[in-house]
């Protein structure tokens, strides 16, 4: 079927055909005939790189143009959902009927806002737990949506994800029973059951644009899914460096998942010593160049040193433990075709686009807690093998396991390439997750009875499965927690949620975090510090997995905590006791002091010596802390804590920019992060007063900052720049180079 022919807008069809899409792929059309620019619910289910995402796009379109409609795109991941924000730009050009531009809007992070401002977007890419989050708030936008689409569905199968998926379909199903659904997902065994649960049609096909071969590399020779075969020079004494040698050789590209972040770093300096001497002069300076931006991104630490060394030879690592610039500069950097190969755990595993013909599976076997080293699904794999060959970049693509014996190759052939997917199975019935979702079930209106809140959760994908019954009574344990806690309140067969339940769901937290704080802030530690506060946000479930501390760390801890204990707001456990939340409550006390140095001023590097924390790690430690900590300062506000709530507000700020009290009023100033924020203050420039009657020269002076950022200050300040001053300075080149980023 050609684009021309395409029951969309002509503005449409135009963005498509300079885009260079100029017919639909079989898997597209198959979708189109089944109706999905009729209004029909679908669930797509084709290989990877098969161009789910323009059917999403097609039908969203249709949505905003022709039927005055709203789009909401959940993506499971941060990474994803801003890839298709930039897809979706491409229409921004289109108007609507009414002469304004079509918008689209993404939103992935802070929970506790109800984010109206959204609402003036057509399309909305976001997170599933944000969207969760805005019914949560019952943005009134939300009930206008007309479509919502669902990528990767099959994470429903994922313990930490699908839960949240699950309820946000079955919630925008109830707010708007005549939504469309979309669903894309990847071929799975029973997507017929996902598509009877969100009663759709369902599309299934095996066409895949670029034709993926898949094989199992043992020694030198790659044995292929069809009875192929083709040897690999031997250059090294590992295979998987001789197949990357090899691709790159040839003209393509590597990509390399591996199992740890440990083995992603150390296998990339294996390759990068040999990439490094084929690279050619005029390449290799302009690796130099995209080194030094790796360096000057954030703060240097020695995992970005070693990142941008890498850089220099062709070859990078992208983990979770990398700060999120660093992640965007290495994936743009491996777009760009600059980088070679690239290592990385399955950080990249899902969606994503990018140019390499090469995949190769490195592992297949990852550490699972209580499990061991454990084979990975067939799935992951396959979402795996599916980032190799993708039409934009490559014409053929290649995916390899790596084996070492005859009887593992034979494995890995039957137990991935020949395999099918597993099934799919819904994860919601956990007493950890479920609970937050049956308060916001009452708290936002979704329900008002016993029998309501079982209706609700009949109509998730678990129930579909399992039968409502079967997680009836964890409910109704649930219901009787909440009762019990004082978030819900019983008027005859009617429940309501109580101003602490309503705001606890509000505030994006598990009911159990709210009951830890509420108990905490009803007494006072002897001492109330900044570790308290830290430490009591550290304990609650909502910070995630408590950070394990190192053998050699164990004993000075334990010590710090006896010595502070008085500060603390939660008791401390018995040693010989309870070995096992002994040992939690001390990974706890850790995380309360990785964030205390971080307002102390630590630097990242210092972090990472001290305590072995990874950059992206702390950064996840610190967005939770923020988004903790407010929730502590409403908690408080509720209680009417009026000594708790100064200290909250504070250090939520001074977490979310890891500074002293002191630089608070100046770190508010755009473009003055700690860094700057330390050198203006220890130059004497340290409140807005003062810089509002420094002269320019002063600032310009000072490292880190160029006219044109000190120009910026100077303006926010409400200080005055002369024209002469500025001409002179504008003339000079070379700050022109320098950030104006918060640093
Ligand atoms: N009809 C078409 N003609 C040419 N290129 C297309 C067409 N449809 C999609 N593409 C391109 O194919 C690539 C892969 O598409 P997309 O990311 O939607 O795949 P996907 O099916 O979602 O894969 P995955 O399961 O890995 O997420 C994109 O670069 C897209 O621009
Ligand atoms: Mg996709």
């Amino acid at each position: 079927m050609k684009v021309t022919e395409l029951l969309v807008p002509e503005s449409v069809k135009e963005v498509l055909l300079r885009s260079g899409i100029g017919e639909l792929y079989p898997p597209q059309e198959e979708a189109v005939q089944a109706g999905a620019l009729e209004g029909r619910n679908i669930v797509l289910a084709s290989p990877t790189a098969s161009g789910k995402t323009l059917i999403a796009e097609l039908c969203s379109l249709k949505h905003v143009l022709e039927k005055n409609g709203k789009v909401v795109y959940l993506s499971p991941l941060r990474a994803l959902a801003n890839e298709k924000y930039d897809e979706f730009k491409k229409y921004t050009g289109i108007r609507k009927d009414d002469g304004k531009r079509l918008s689209v809007g993404i939103s992935t992070g802070d929970f506790d806002s109800g984010d109206s401002w959204l609402g003036r977007y057509d399309i909305i890419v976001t997170t599933n737990e944000k969207a969760d989050s805005l019914l949560r708030h019952r943005v009134k936008w939300m009930d206008g949506v007309s479509l919502v689409v669902a990528d990767e569905v099959h994470l429903l199968n994922d313990g930490d994800r699908g839960p949240t998926l699950e309820v946000v379909l079955a919630r925008l199903m109830q707010v708007n029973p005549s939504i469309q659904v979309l669903a894309l997902s990847a071929t799975i065994h029973n997507v017929d059951e996902i598509a009877d649960w969100l009663n759709a049609k369902h599309v299934v096909t095996e066409w895949r644009p670029v034709s993926l071969k898949e094989g199992v590399l043992l020694h030198e020779e790659i044995q292929y899914k069809d009875g192929g075969a083709r040897k690999i020079e031997k250059r090294t004494r590992e295979t998987t460096i001789n197949l990357v040698l090899n691709t790159i050789r040839t003209g393509g590209q590597a990509l390399v998942f591996t199992s740890t972040r440990k083995s992603s770093v150390s296998l990339a300096k294996k390759i990068a010593s040999h990439t490094g001497k084929v690279l050619s002069k005029p390449a290799k300076r302009g690796l130099m160049r995209e080194a030094e931006k790796i360096m000057s991104a954030g703060e240097r630490t020695h995992i970005s040193d070693s990142l941008a060394a890498l850089v220099e030879s062709g070859t990078a690592f992208h983990h979770a433990g990398l700060a999120g610039a660093h992640r965007r500069l290495i994936e743009n950097l491996f777009r760009q075709r600059k980088i070679k190969a690239l290592t990385a755990t399955p950080t990249l595993a899902f969606g994503v686009n990018l140019p390499a013909r090469t995949v190769i599976i490195h592992d297949y076997r990852r550490w699972e807690p209580g499990y061991g080293n454990y084979p990975i699904k067939v799935l992951e794999y396959k979402q795996m093998a599916g980032r190799a060959g993708r039409p934009k970049y490559d014409k053929v693509g290649e995916s390899v396991l790596i084996a070492k014996v005859a009887d593992e190759a034979d494995y890995l052939m039957q137990n991935y390439i020949l395999a099918r997917t597993e099934r799919i199975w819904s994860r919601l019935a956990v007493e950890k997750i479920i609970r937050g979702h049956v308060l916001a079930t009452i708290a936002s209106d979704f329900a008002h009875t016993e029998t309501g809140v079982y209706e609700f959760f009949g109509k998730t994908f678990y129930a579909y499965q399992y039968d409502v019954k079967a997680i009836k009574s964890l409910i109704a344990k649930i219901l009787k927690y909440l009762y019990d806690e004082e978030m819900l309140e019983l008027f005859g067969i009617d429940i309501y949620a109580t101003r602490f339940g309503k705001r606890v769901s509000e505030l994006y937290i598990d009911p159990l975090s709210g009951v830890e704080i509420r108990e905490a802030l009803r007494f006072k530690p002897k001492r109330l510090t900044e570790l308290s506060l830290l430490h009591l946000i550290a304990h609650t479930p909502d910070m995630g997995p408590v950070m394990r501390p190192y053998s050699q760390e164990i004993d000075d801890l334990a010590i710090l905590m006896e010595e502070r204990k008085d500060e603390l707001f939660v008791e401390l456990p018995d040693e010989w006791d309870e070995r096992v939340s002994y040992e939690g409550f001390l990974g706890e006390v850790k995380t309360a002091l990785v964030l205390e140095s971080w307002i102390e001023e630590t630097s990242e590097e210092k972090l990472l010596e001290r305590f072995r924390v990874q950059p992206g790690d702390l950064y996840r430690i610190i967005e939770n802390a923020k988004w903790l900590l407010h929730a502590t300062h409403e908690i408080g506000r509720l209680l009417g804590n009026k000594e708790v709530l100064p200290l909250a507000a504070e250090l939520e700020e001074r977490v979310a920019k890891g500074i002293k009290r002191e630089l608070m009023p100046i770190v508010k100033l755009q473009g003055v992060g700690r860094v700057r924020g330390r050198i203006m203050f220890n130059a004497g420039f340290q409140t807005v007063e003062a810089i509002k009657h420094a002269p320019l020269d002063d600032l310009t002076n000072l490292p880190l900052i160029g006219p044109r950022l000190a120009k910026k200050i100077k303006e926010q300040v409400g200080g005055f720049v002369k024209k002469e001053t500025w001409k002179k300075l504008e003339k000079d080149d070379e700050w022109k180079q320098k950030s104006l980023a918060d640093y």
